[in-house]
């Protein structure tokens, strides 16, 4: 608490939920809340000075010079995600500042996305809907706008945790022949499933759709590029519901414009947003969703309030509800 007032100072990057707003009110904290987005780096920099908390999201950055500017009230960064990949962690615990984080909540939402992504990308959807729309549907036709169907096929999953696992539970009542998964090491749940561990060579090689789930780490970084598309099948449909940074992009732009692979789907891109003008955009066989993985309407909700929970514990110094370092 900063000594000239006797209420803690959050900043908070944009404008949340009033139940999250609330409990942060009624514990005694003063907001100052950012209504212009995007949030400018210059007003965040001004207005994190002296906060005991701040409440954030994967837009911002949160690094060295964000820290450093906050000054040494600063206890407490809560982010409104599950990712943290824009937070620098060392940093952070030079400084004995808690992270909070909002795991769990946003695992069927995140789920619902990834397939609704994979049978659009596959199936055509949103591409069909275009040309119905645009006067291109006229006598049915025996093989317009065909895609590939989920029956029989075998999906994999990369990086299989909380949402791998709910994407895979999802997918096998599709009909699906197998579900095969690649982690560092296997999975006890997914084994519990029936779902297969593979190396990597077979879960790329056998894969006709690979839903990437993985955290965005360094290990991760740029990890699908053109030797991965290769392992590929030609007709694979890859979705990426992780970060825009696990693929690279330009062999990804180049795997799908010379048939290495079949089609994409992306909730995530670098950068984010993507701009208008990006080859990414001008491919037929790509569909790109803004980020929404976990738009939903009570999820949402919960990942603000869980955000301002972990707030208000860190400063009356109680445990955080999920606490990354
Ligand atoms: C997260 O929380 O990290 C998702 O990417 C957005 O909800």
């Amino acid at each position: 608490m900063s000594s000239s007032s006797s209420k803690y100072k959050v900043f908070v990057t944009q404008s949340i939920p009033k139940e999250a707003e609330s409990i942060l009110t009624s514990n005694n904290v003063e907001l100052v809340v950012n209504q212009k987005t995007p949030l400018e780096r210059g007003i965040l920099l001004e207005n994190v000075k002296n906060k005991d908390g701040l409440f954030c999201t994967l837009n911002e950055k949160i690094d060295q010079q964000v820290l450093q500017t906050a000054g040494l009230n600063l206890k407490v960064v809560g982010t409104c995600s599950v990712g943290y990949d824009h937070i620098s962690l060392e940093e952070c615990r030079e400084r004995n500042i808690q992270v909070g984080y909002t795991p769990g909540v946003l695992t069927d939402a995140t789920a619902e996305l990834a397939v609704g992504l994979l049978l659009d990308t596959s199936r055509r959807i949103s591409e069909a809907i275009s040309s119905a729309k645009s006067g291109e549907w006229g006598d049915w036709k025996i093989m317009w706008m065909c895609g590939r169907g989920l029956s029989g096929s075998n999906v994999g999953i990369f990086g299989l945790g909380r949402i791998g696992l709910a994407v895979a539970n999802r997918l096998k009542n599709f009909g699906v022949n197998k579900i095969i998964y690649h982690n560092r090491k296997p999975n006890e749940e997914a084994l519990k499933y029936g779902y297969e561990y593979a190396d990597l060579d077979t879960l790329l090689q056998e894969s006709d759709f690979l839903v990437v789930t993985c955290s965005a780490t360094k290990e991760t970084e740029k990890f699908f590029n053109m030797e991965k598309f290769k392992k590929m099948k030609p007709s694979a449909i890859f979705v990426n519901v992780s970060r825009g940074s696990v693929v690279n992009q330009e062999d990804l732009c180049s795997a799908l414009k010379n048939g290495i692979i079949g089609a994409a789907g992306l909730d995530v891109t670098t950068p984010e947003p993507l701009p208008l003008d990006h080859e990414l955009f001008k491919l037929n066989n790509c569909f790109i969703t803004p980020h929404i993985c976990s738009a939903e309407v009570n999820t949402r909700v919960k990942m603000a309030v869980i955000t301002a929970t972990n707030i208000v514990n860190a400063l009356q110094n109680k445990p955080l509800l999920h606490q990354i370092n």
